[in-house]
This record gives structure tokens, C-alpha cells and sequence, in this order.
């Protein structure tokens, strides 16, 4: 049974109810499977499956005619339970509705509890839960699923792990970062892993830098109140990139398991070395906030502009951060990850720059031009490009880039799952592969808390970019050599 709390945020219409249904209709889910929505709203199951399910926009996208025949089926999996005014209160209702339901449906006992709540009630729900008995394991499993933010701080992210292992073991707790779930970022391993031409480079002595852009063509949405407190660096970099990063950095597992792949995670995000002098803060790291501009024709608002949003606000949408990681294979190496909202396109990717070689015999006017790169296109148009040179055909031996490419839509069996259906179906059968572990999460804070703080002075500037640029115009400055970002797109 998978038991949603909060399921009458968006987050369950939008994202949890459709994937569940796309994991019913190819029959991954088992046949007593049971949904039970839980939340201060009065509503009765009816209204329930209405708003999630028959009425919902976000299902309707997603369903052919000839599928419409499986929606009431999979409505009828649904449940609510009122939890009265507050979360914090006696769970016997829902634990007598809970056993209820497992009676009448024949479930096994197994249950999945999903916070789709604020982080500040995740330890009063596990508390409850706890209390009315719904956590022991003496007849099934028992695990719960976190969303992001896991903290505000390396200090709040410890109490958050705290308060929960009070009452489940990390074993059983999964932090969702739907980046994991990706196809593309789970294909970073693969690539890795699986192909010997490019493990014998992957180090500092082939390559010369690494780049990950995440750009996002949006702004803040209605989303301004939450994003004002928490700002680029918190909202994408400490979960999304860094995960992306660790996969970058991380050193072979020995196997693939779940706890394997995510020691060598742990250690690779250790590795990273943190920024603590004011110097070093001030030329490697640099925020940003979008102001009000045109976007083909439109007007749009600048961010102190936005609902929600502090008119004085210094919360930047726009975070470039330079770093090193402290280990054997990366010394020396720069690696580069800025992210931002309102920037031209959509796009998310990471840049391995190579050498150039050691002896160069043909050589080229522009560097850039010639060396190698292999773009990993995370989203979208999902694939793989290598760059490498080529005679340029005619007299003499002048070099020009070429792309070998692959795109994911070009395999046939190129149905790329949503990043929740992927996760929730791992959480159901215990592979935690995909999931945060407390100690990653920590780790990531140690080195985003300094950079936070440093942020906080009232003198580190924040610079303003028109929505729809690449971001404040010296942002290419932090490269400090002839390279600058790469603006994806030019392929
Ligand atoms: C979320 C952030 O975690 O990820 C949002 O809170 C952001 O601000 C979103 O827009 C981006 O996700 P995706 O999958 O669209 O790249």
C-alpha cells in the first residue's frame, strides 16, 4: 500500500498519480495494489479519484482513447483518509483504515508512507506514525520517501536525518531527487562503467575541465514565496547537480548495488574541496538574478518583481560555482556548474573538455574548436555527442570539429519512463540505488554551507541579467583563460 501525505498538493496530481497510472497500465503494479491519499482536506474517496484522477489535466495528457478504458479501473485503487487540522495528531484513524483496507483488498502489509509535506513535518509524521503502531515490521515492510529540500543547511539537513532515523533505520528511508530517476543520469554509470574507451581518460591527465550547465526557460512561477528562501544554490545545486557531479567523480564500484554505488558517491562528493577563504569564494563563485526584459516580443517581470518575492530580495537565480575535488584522479582540474532560471533554452548538460595533445601537429587557430568534448545531453533531446577534429578536405592539414552522435529517440525501444515512475517502482521493490543517503546528503551540504554563508555578506554583489540571456555578462570570468561557458545549443 503506498500512503500519501499531503495528497492534495500538487505534487500527487501532477507528478505521483500519473506515473502510478503509467506503472498500472504496464502492469508493474501488483494486483491488490492500493493508493491511500492522506491530508487535512475533507474529501471523500470519490472526490478524491475526481480530482486526481478523471478530472485531472495532468492524466488527461498523458491518456490515448484506447487507454480510457483502464482509468476507472485504476481510479477504484484510490483512497482518502482525512487526517483532520493537523498533521500532528493520533494516527488510529488512519492506522484502522489502513487495516481495513488491507483486509477487504487482501495487501500484504507492505507499505510505502510518501511525504509529499514541508520538511518541517516529517518528523512529527514519522512520530505519529510510529506511535499508532504503522512502522513495525513484524507483518511487512515499512518504508518511507522524502522529497527535497533535505535541509536548509548542513546543520538543519542533520536534524532532518536525525528526527527520521529516530523512527526508521536509513534503510528504510528513501530521499527522492528525481534526477536520479533521468534515463541520462542513470546512463552517466553506463557510459562510465560499461565502455572502455573512455574509463582509461577519465582523469586529470586527459582532461582538461568539466562543465555542467542546468538552464531552465522559466522564472520563478507562483513558486516565488518558497524560491525567495531558498534561491538557486539550494533548489538545484545541493541536490540535482551535485548528484549529477558525484557520478562524474566517483571512482568504479566494485559491484552495482545499491549501497556500493552509493559509498563511492559519498566519497567522491567528500573529495570536493571546500571553499572557505574569502579570496578564493569571491572569484570562484558568483549569483545572479534575472531582471525584467523582452522574450520574443513578451514582457516578463524581473525576479524582485515576482509574487512572493522580496522587492529588496538578493536571492540569486543564477549560481556558477568553480571548484576542485580533492583526490588522485581529479587534481588540478576545474570543474564548472552554474544554473539558472529564465535563460534562452532549456537545457541540461555536462561538458567534458579534453586536452589538447601533447604534441600538436596540426595545428589550428582556436584550440576550443579542436579539442575533443563529449557533451552527455541530460534533457532534452537525451543522447551522447563526441567532438573530435577532422581534415578539413581540400590542400594542407587544417582541422575542423566533427559530431559523432547518439540520441536516445533514435533506439527503438526509446520509451524513456518518467523519472517518477522509475523511482517509485524502485522503492517498491527495495532498490535504493536511485535515492539519496543520509551521509550524500550531508556531504553536499558541507560544501554548499560555506558558499551559502559567504553569500549572505551584504557586500557580494548580485548581478542582474536581462530573463532570456546566458546569465550575468561576466560570468565567463570565474574561467580565467580562453575558455568560457558553452552555451548549449551550438551543437
Ligand atoms: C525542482 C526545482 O527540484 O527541479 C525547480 O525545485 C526546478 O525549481 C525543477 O524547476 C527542474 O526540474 P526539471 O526536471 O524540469 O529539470
Amino acid at each position: 500500500m503506498l500512503i500519501i501525505f499531503g495528497a492534495s498538493g500538487d505534487l500527487t496530481a501532477r507528478k505521483l498519480v500519473p506515473a502510478l497510472f503509467n506503472l498500472y497500465k504496464g502492469k508493474h503494479l501488483p494486483e491488490n495494489f492500493v493508493v491511500l491519499g492522506a491530508s487535512r482536506s475533507d474529501m471523500s474517496d470519490e472526490v478524491f479519484r475526481k480530482k486526481v484522477v478523471q478530472e485531472s489535466k495532468f492524466l488527461k495528457e498523458k491518456i490515448s482513447k484506447e487507454e480510457s478504458s483502464y482509468i476507472e479501473e485504476f481510479a477504484d485503487k484510490l483512497y482518502y483518509q482525512d487526517l483532520g487540522k493537523e498533521y500532528d495528531t493520533d494516527y488510529s484513524m488512519l492506522a484502522n483504515r489502513i487495516a481495513h483496507l488491507n483486509e477487504e483488498k487482501g495487501c500484504e502489509g507492505n507499505y510505502i508512507f510518501y511525504l509529499s509535506t514541508p520538511p518541517s513535518l516529517y518528523e512529527v509524521i514519522a512520530k505519529n506514525l510510529c506511535e499508532a503502531g504503522l512502522t513495525k515490521e513484524d507483518n511487512g515492510w515499512k518504508r518511507i520517501i522524502v522529497e527535497k529540500p533535505f535541509g536548509y543547511s548542513l546543520e538543519t539537513a542533520k536534524e532532518l536525518n536525525e528526527g527520521l532515523h529516530k523512527y526508521f533505520n536509513e534503510q528504510q528511508v528513501y530521499r527522492i531527487d528525481h534526477y536520479l530517476g533521468k534515463e541520462t543520469v542513470q546512463n552517466l554509470l553506463v557510459t562510465r562503467f560499461s565502455n572502455s574507451i573512455f574509463e582509461p581518460t577519465w582523469n586529470r591527465r586527459y582532461i582538461h575541465h568539466v562543465e555542467i550547465t542546468n538552464a531552465e526557460t522559466v522564472g520563478v512561477e507562483k513558486r516565488g514565496g518558497y524560491y525567495d528562501k531558498s534561491g538557486a544554490l539550494r533548489d538545484m545545486f545541493q541536490s540535482h547537480l551535485l548528484q549529477i557531479l558525484s557520478l562524474i567523480v566517483m571512482e568504479p564500484p566494485i559491484n552495482a548495488s545499491a549501497e556500493e554505488i552509493r559509498d563511492e558517491k559519498v566519497k567522491a562528493l567528500k573529495s570536493l574541496r571546500i571553499m572557505t577563504d574569502e579570496k578564493v569564494l569571491a572569484t570562484h563563485t558568483m549569483k545572479g538574478q534575472y531582471v525584467a526584459s523582452t522574450i520574443n516580443g513578451e514582457k516578463v517581470k524581473g525576479y524582485r518583481e515576482e509574487e512572493g518575492v522580496d522587492p529588496e530580495s538578493k536571492t540569486e537565480t543564477f549560481a556558477a560555482i568553480k571548484f576542485f575535488v580533492d583526490n588522485w584522479r581529479w587534481k588540478d582540474v576545474p570543474f564548472y556548474v552554474r544554473t539558472a532560471k529564465y535563460m534562452p533554452t532549456k537545457v541540461t548538460e555536462v561538458v567534458i573538455h579534453f586536452k589538447s595533445p601533447a604534441h600538436e601537429v596540426f595545428k589550428s587557430h582556436d584550440a576550443y574548436q579542436k579539442d575533443n568534448k563529449l557533451i552527455i545531453r541530460i534533457q532534452p533531446d537525451e543522447g551522447i555527442l563526441i567532438k573530435f577534429g577532422v581534415k578539413v578536405p581540400g590542400l594542407g592539414f587544417n582541422v575542423e570539429q566533427a559530431n559523432l552522435d547518439f540520441y536516445y529517440s533514435d533506439l527503438d525501444s526509446a520509451q524513456v519512463m518518467d523519472a517518477y515512475e522509475r523511482l517509485l517502482l524502485d522503492a517498491m521493490q527495495g532498490d535504493a540505488t536511485l535515492y539519496a543517503r543520509a551521509d550524500e546528503v550531508e556531504a553536499a551540504w558541507r560544501f554548499v554551507d560555506p558558499i551559502l554563508k559567504y553569500w549572505e555578506n551584504e557586500d557580494v554583489p548580485t548581478y542582474g541579467y536581462a530573463a532570456g540571456t546566458w546569465g550575468p555578462r561576466n560570468s565567463d570570468e570565474m574561467f580565467e583563460g580562453h575558455f568560457g561557458w558553452r552555451n548549449p545549443g551550438k551543437r
